[in-house]
């Protein structure tokens, strides 16, 4: 890897960028008075992060020592504080534990799954949703929080993309820093707040193939032009503390990679936080083939500068040896431990470590429930509608499939500390809405695999008897999330034969699908008079599909990543490059005339059996009404390489209901030093409008933001024409509109 060498004075410009400075001279101060203080042991301690077994003496006497930093997956509040008063009462030096806990989308209110949040597209809903997590997470004692993620994903094998924001760096970005804004709030010293913890630092999501853990390959240009900006802007946020990844990035793992984390991060950025291993990946050095064994994989991790061991161990084993011997020094530690003691004053752990269950508890409060609805309403994609949505029934209902009644599984992965009984599944609010006497139930098939068909002909019997099937189909959530990768991105199980079964009904099907990942649904898309798409919607899940499919809401999401027709395509997104044999015409495998000849099917790039793009882009979504946009104005069609560029654009609801949509603003750099993708998302904004309400957007898009890296890792901003679109789906296309940087 060839990162750009920091120099000094580079690392000193950096600094006073847009990132927060080191913290006050006080607290530093106090910092500094206190490592003073600290034996090596006690040093080593801080940098250990155990997960939690509850008040027991082996614990008890590991805080009591100084050996215990952090701890996570401790969740009883009643736990957390008596293990706070060892740290705080009964260690040499006071020193208070941080308690941690991956919470992802919620505590006990489940929001959607975050791929779910970015299909809203609309960063305020995000910035709620952790808000609305921080308060009730901290009122179990849990003051840091692993979120949020936003790793790039382009492979929809990739379980882990449930947990992030997509495929694209600008919308990732924006919602990482509204995850940032809302944990952290205005104040991270106060009671309701969580650090937050963006990860995993960095190229997590390009694993080879979509196998979780793997490995990965990131060119200079595509890690800083897409795998990074994500986490700039979160840093750029406040974020206080970043998890490195497991994988490595071209031979380098990232616990043990000092470039991207001393050279890009801390000198480049210029950020000041806390940066944790992920778990175990300090010792996971050892099986990389990096580290020679687990006390070389801790002075790799101290030097590359990563501050708290996760689990591994390797550190509370080796480090003080090690300095010991002069193989790591007592400045790296200092370094590490001031990182650690930082983020402790910056949560006002010092003045004020204890939780107060008792007067913050507001678990699944009324006005929480009632958000995290709005976000999961939000977050339905319409894919296909022939007219059946919103549904006008005074009728029979048959709702059936393995997700109308899931509670567990539409909460989706990462759902630890939720309740089920608290889910309300679309089956109930349904019963609820169109009074249980008008709902016929069979689920037809008992779970998302399920492969037993031997209730269909019941089933299809019972469908008889309505007016409209309702068909909740999808996956489970275990079958998305870490370590949880798909080889086949199809519907599991029987669900597809089941679809196909139900046609035989003869009555409208509307299929609503629930998963964790973009699935491959050509034929269901055929199938169905309308297909919904919903990320696991969370606690809220149920009422607010209900509104959507009757129409109280309309649906106004857009798809955060492109679906491909079938698994063959992926890695699949928007922002490819033209290629030297752009696809002008294909011939698809069923046209090609028997001995036709080599060269008859025109040579340019596409799969003859699946095409070239996906059966829904990027940023697609339909509503129940229509827009239009004007072309877009722009203030200058030439800015200079350090101006701004500003567009407006007028957006209408041409239909006859009230609904959302988001104008998407997209770039090509026409010619480069090197090729640019044919399509780049720059801006967005979602609006909701009345029939026939209008509103004009503007956007200031900084020329910086339209140049790129070049191969040395240099960011540059060429001269030359450039083409742009506002539209709202990234397949636009309309004539676009010319610009030049002079
Ligand atoms: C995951 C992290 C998570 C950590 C702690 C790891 O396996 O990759 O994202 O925060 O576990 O639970």
């Amino acid at each position: 890897m060839k990162f750009k060498l920091l120099t000094a004075a580079f690392a000193a410009l950096a600094i006073t960028g847009s990132v927060r400075a080191a913290e006050s001279p006080e607290v530093e101060a106090r910092i500094d008075e206190l490592i003073s203080q600290m034996t090596l042991a006690e040093k080593v301690g801080q940098l250990n992060q155990l997960s939690g077994y509850g008040y027991n003496p082996d614990m008890v006497g590991q805080i009591r020592a100084g050996m215990v930093g952090s701890l996570l997956n401790e969740v009883d509040p009643e736990v957390v504080n008596a293990l706070q008063r060892e740290a705080v009462e009964n260690t040499r030096l006071h020193i208070p534990l941080i308690f941690a806990r991956d919470v992802i989308h919620g505590f006990k209110t489940m929001f959607p799954i975050p791929i779910g949040q970015s299909a809203t597209w609309d960063p305020a809903i995000v910035e709620q949703g952790a808000r609305i997590a921080a308060d009730e997470a901290s009122s179990a004692g849990i003051r840091w929080t692993f979120s949020p993620m936003v790793d790039i994903a382009r492979d929809a094998r990739w379980g882990r993309l449930a947990e992030g924001y997509g495929e694209d760096p600008c919308l990732t970005a924006a919602m990482g820093a509204a995850a940032v804004r809302g944990y952290q709030g205005d104040d991270l010293s106060r009671p309701n707040t969580m650090a937050a913890c963006v990860k995993h630092f960095a190229g997590y999501g390009a694993s080879e193939g979509g196998r979780d853990y793997n490995t990965t390959w990131i060119p200079e240009p595509l890690l800083r032009d897409v795998y990074l900006p994500p986490f700039k802007a979160s840093a750029d946020a406040g974020a206080a503390s970043f998890m490195c990844s497991f994988n490595d990035i071209n031979g380098v793992p990232s616990s043990g990679n000092t470039e991207l984390l001393r050279g890009i991060l801390r000198g480049e950025w210029g950020w000041d936080g806390l940066m944790v291993s992920d778990w175990n990946s300090i010792g996971e050095m050892v099986n990389h083939g990096f580290a020679a064994d687990k006390r070389a994989a801790a002075a790799l991790g101290a030097s590359a500068g990563v501050d708290m061991d996760m689990e591994a161990h390797c550190y509370a084993a080796h480090l003080a040896d090690l300095v010991e011997k002069g193989e790591v020094s007592v400045a790296t530690i200092d370094e590490l431990v001031r990182n650690v003691l930082r983020m402790k004053f910056r949560l006002g752990l010092f003045d004020n470590p204890y939780v107060d269950a008792a007067s913050m508890r507001r678990f699944y409060a009324a006005e929480s429930l009632e958000a995290a609805r709005r976000a999961a309403e939000e977050s339905a994609v319409l894919l296909v509608n022939n007219g059946i949505l919103p549904l006008a029934t005074t009728g029979k209902i048959f709702v059936t499939g393995p997700m109308a009644d899931a509670a567990h599984d539409q909460s989706g992965t990462w759902s630890f500390d939720m309740e089920k009984s608290h889910t309300v599944t679309p089956l109930a609010a349904l019963r609820d809405m169109y009074g249980a006497d008008n709902i016929i139930y069979l689920p037809g098939l008992a779970y998302s695999r399920d492969r037993d068909t031997s209730k269909f002909d019941e089933a299809v019997a019972a469908a008889r008897g309505a007016d409209v099937i309702l068909y909740f189909a999808g996956e489970e959530a275990v079958l998305s999330g870490e370590a949880h990768c798909r080889a086949d991105i199809s519907l599991p199980g029987a669900q597809t034969a089941y679809l196909r079964a139900l046609k035989a009904a003869g009555k409208p099907i509307v299929t609503t699908v629930i998963a964790g990942r973009p699935l491959t649904l050509p034929e269901e898309s055929g199938l169905s008079d309308a297909l919904l798409f919903s990320f696991h919607p969370g606690t809220m899940g149920g009422p607010a599909l209900a509104n959507v499919i009757s129409g109280r809401v309309a649906p106004g999401g857009k798809l955060p990543m492109s679906f491909p027709r079938m698994v063959g395509q992926v890695p699949m997104y928007y922002s490819v490059k033209n290629t030297g044999r752009p696809t002008y015409s294909m011939t698809l495998i069923d046209d090609i005339p028997l001995e036709a000849g080599q060269t008859s099917t025109g040579c340019t790039t596409y799969w003859l059996d699946a095409g070239l793009a996906p059966l829904y882009p990027f940023g697609y979504g339909l509503s129940y009404t229509t827009f239009e946009y004007s072309e877009p104005a722009l203030a200058s069609s030439e800015i200079a390489a350090d101006g701004t560029l500003t567009v407006s654009c007028t957006v209408t609801n041409t239909g006859d209901r009230a609904g959302s949509d988001v104008a998407q603003l997209y770039v090509r750099d026409l010619v480069a030093s090197l090729a640019r993708p044919v399509k780049e998302l720059k801006g967005f904004e979602k609006v909701t409008l009345a029939p026939g309400e209008s509103r004009r957007l503007t956007f200031n898009i900084p020329a910086s933001d339209l140049g790129f890296h070049n191969l040395k890792g240099e960011k540059v901003i060429e001269p030359g024409e450039f083409h742009l679109w506002v539209d709202n789906s990234s397949d636009c296309k309309k004539q676009p509109v010319k610009f030049s940087i002079i």
